[in-house]
């Protein structure tokens, strides 16, 4: 699959008084189609996966996947529509050339994971902001299970080399709460002789359970307090293929969503939403700030998916806990761009993992929201938006830092400028979102135009 442009552009969103309106699916779940990708490759006999993320990111997986010797391909019409022809767990050849996980840092830690009891050298790396990106999360708990890594500062940054050893199952916890370190042990687990049980003190998004599950690969996923113990054993013969259709991601819809809660006349119904535990927590925090949110959830017994109907609301301020913010990890931003029309102020506690993102997201966050006119106040951990129901925020160019939440963040709150917003590098939002801007248009009927 082709690399999309490169080229940087420049968005400019012409504010108009108007609501947003109508009927939204938003692309795939990313961090399930990644997942699907992977454990399809691992499987022997053909998957079939509807309902892609076909972002750049996804894009990055498939390309990774097919240099390592998967059978991969595209339905050439639908390109949501994939087949993966696995040929098991012991199946990937040694690539002869470096590979290219661009922007995305769920690929690069669950990679790793993989690629580390498997045959063959291989080196991952990508864009200028993943190779900023911290990898001893990852690589430390490898190398006790014995992997053998290397990387830029010991280990610590890409790129990031890997000889393929034989792994034994070890006992780990893991040192920030993060569903790529997790997902990254358990998929090496996988390949390792014996148990490998992981630890986390604060629960994180769980597909890569889902996964084992849905997969019938033995484990057994514990919750014990707040954090859960999940174990896997090596496995000893291929999964079953599978065919899924893959829900729509939560967190592209948060945008819309967000868009919809701030503009007056607003209503709109987005599909097949994912609803899972690790994801909805945002939608809780947007209750508490009053917001009329409508659920209605499908019996599914793998993914939890629903629709909801998301309407105007009146919004009052409120408080974010540490413990809530791993299932909440990339809203915050929406999160910070809506509470700026809630009466009163609104705190995120324990916020430093998102300093850890495609950019530092506490900074470019509390930045771009100040270029608007928005008052807020950021230090290491801690983000407050002092709101307002009358907030009006002021024309502006706004810096996306190449990070592809900020931009879309930057465009939903453009939607209430009364004049032109201007949001550079606003490509980067093909990351996640090919049609952010069509669907944007679609719904708010506003004015919005590449310069
Ligand atoms: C993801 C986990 C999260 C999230 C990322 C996707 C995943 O990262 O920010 O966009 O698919 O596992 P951490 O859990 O590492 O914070």
């Amino acid at each position: 699959m082709p690399r999309q442009g490169s080229r940087r552009i420049r968005a400019v969103v012409r504010g108009v008084a108007s609501p947003f309106n109508g009927v939204l699916k938003p692309p795939g779940d990313k961090s399930i189609s990644h997942r699907a990708l992977i454990f399809a490759s691992l499987c022997e006999g053909v998957s079939k996966l509807s309902g892609l993320s076909f972002g750049q990111d996804v894009v990055a997986t498939y390309n990774v996947l097919s240099k390592l010797g998967v059978n991969v391909s595209r339905d050439s019409v639908d390109h949501t529509l994939l087949t993966v022809h696995g040929e098991g767990p012991w199946s990937y050849k040694e690539p002869s050339d470096i590979l290219e996980v661009e922007n995305s840092g769920t690929l690069l830690r669950l990679m790793t994971g993989v690629l580390s009891g498997t045959n063959g050298h291989f080196v991952l790396t990508g864009d200028s902001s993943i190779v900023k990106r911290p990898m001893l999360r990852v690589v430390a708990p490898l190398r006790e299970m014995g992997a053998r890594i290397d990387g830029r500062q010991d280990g610590a940054l890409a790129p990031i080399s890997i000889r393929g050893s034989r792994l034994k199952g070890t006992k780990l916890d893991t040192k920030v709460p993060s569903a790529q370190v997790k997902s990254a042990l358990l998929l090496a687990g996988l390949f390792a002789e014996g148990s490998t049980h992981v630890r986390e003190r604060v629960r994180t998004r769980s597909h890569t359970e889902e996964f084992l599950a849905y997969l019938d690969i033995d484990h057994r996923s514990e919750n014990q307090g707040g954090g859960r113990e999940v174990v896997v054993h090596g496995l000893t013969s291929a999964p079953k293929p599978f065919n899924l259709s893959i829900p729509a991601d939560p967190s592209q819809a948060a945008f819309f969503i967000g868009g919809a809660l701030i503009a007056p006349g607003s209503e709109v119904t987005f599909k097949n939403l994912y609803l899972g535990e690790g994801r909805d927590a945002y939608l809780s925090v947007l209750r508490r700030m009053g917001a009329n949110l409508d659920e209605s959830r499908h019996v599914s017994d793998v993914f939890s998916s629903g629709d909801l109907k998301v309407s105007y609301s009146n919004l009052v301020a409120t408080e974010i806990h540490q413990g809530e913010v791993p299932a909440l990890i990339d809203e915050v931003p929406i999160l910070a761009t809506v509470a700026c029309f809630a009466e009163g102020k609104t705190v995120f506690h324990g916020i430093e993992e998102l300093r850890t993102k495609e950019s530092d997201r506490v900074v470019t966050t509390t930045e771009m929201l100040r270029r608007f006119g928005a008052r807020v106040e950021s230090d290491d951990s801690t983000l407050t938006v002092y709101g307002d129901t009358t907030f009006s925020p002021k024309p502006c160019n706004v810096q996306s830092h190449g990070d592809h939440r900020i931009a879309m963040c930057a465009a939903i709150m453009a939607t209430r400028v009364n004049g032109d917003t201007e949001i550079e590098d606003f490509n980067c939002v093909e990351t996640s979102y090919n049609n952010f801007l069509g669907d944007l248009t679609r719904l708010w009927h506003g004015e919005t135009f590449i310069a």
